[in-house]
């Protein structure tokens, strides 16, 4: 091998292992703190094209304009952490969290063979509320409405022919509603203790 193949090896390896190791450790994280469910885990395996599920399915809950998607919850926990001080901490823990949503679900698009560079984005449902407990009241709607995006695609999913892809959603789906449902539960317990 000569230098200049066993350099770019390297710098391939390089980038590689670093790739894997910041998403090990974001997981890592957002698995140790309160913010997500770590009982139920990502699904190993792959999923990919022509298998009977659409990727289009995703696209609204990845980064849609509306009160449910993943980018959209971002952005709203990121205002507010800045908006409530009191709040902040929490907020910004369920932002982690959204974030590793928001990445499995961009990678999963990519291999069902869908675009994620297409759709355009506006903050128009972003909803900062104008009081710390109208805040979390619209982070708790916001939360059961993507509960109820990802249902929809489950139900899409169940009745298809199932094969290594429609498991390997379901199993996502099973994950990302999961930790929704601990977001609904943290953010319910804190509007009780504001009130
Ligand atoms: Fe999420
Ligand atoms: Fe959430």
């Amino acid at each position: 091998m000569d230098t200049t193949t066993d350099k770019s090896m390297m710098y391939r390896l390089m980038k590689e292992r670093g790739a894997n190791q910041l998403d090990a450790l974001t997981l890592g994280l957002v698995n140790a703190m309160k913010y997500s469910n770590s009982n139920v885990v990502y699904p190993d395996g792959e999923a990919k094209a022509g298998d009977g599920v659409d990727w289009m399915w995703f696209l609204p809950v990845y980064k849609g304009t509306c009160d449910f998607s993943e980018l959209n919850a971002i952005i709203q926990y990121v205002s507010q952490e800045s908006l409530y001080d009191e709040l902040g901490e929490m907020l910004m823990g369920i932002a982690m969290v959204e974030m590793k949503h928001l990445d499995n679900l961009g990678d999963l698009i990519c291999d069902l063979g869908g675009r994620i560079d297409t759709q355009k984005y506006t903050t128009t449902f972003v909803n900062y509320g104008k009081s710390p407990s109208t805040a979390l009241q619209a982070n708790i709607q916001s939360e059961k409405d993507t509960i109820s995006a990802y249902n929809e695609i489950v139900d899409k999913i169940t009745p298809l022919k199932q094969n290594k892809t429609t498991k390997y959603c379901l199993q996502m789906l099973a994950k990302l509603i999961a930790d929704e449902e601990v977001h609904v539960n943290l953010l319910t317990e804190r509007l009780k203790s504001l009130n």
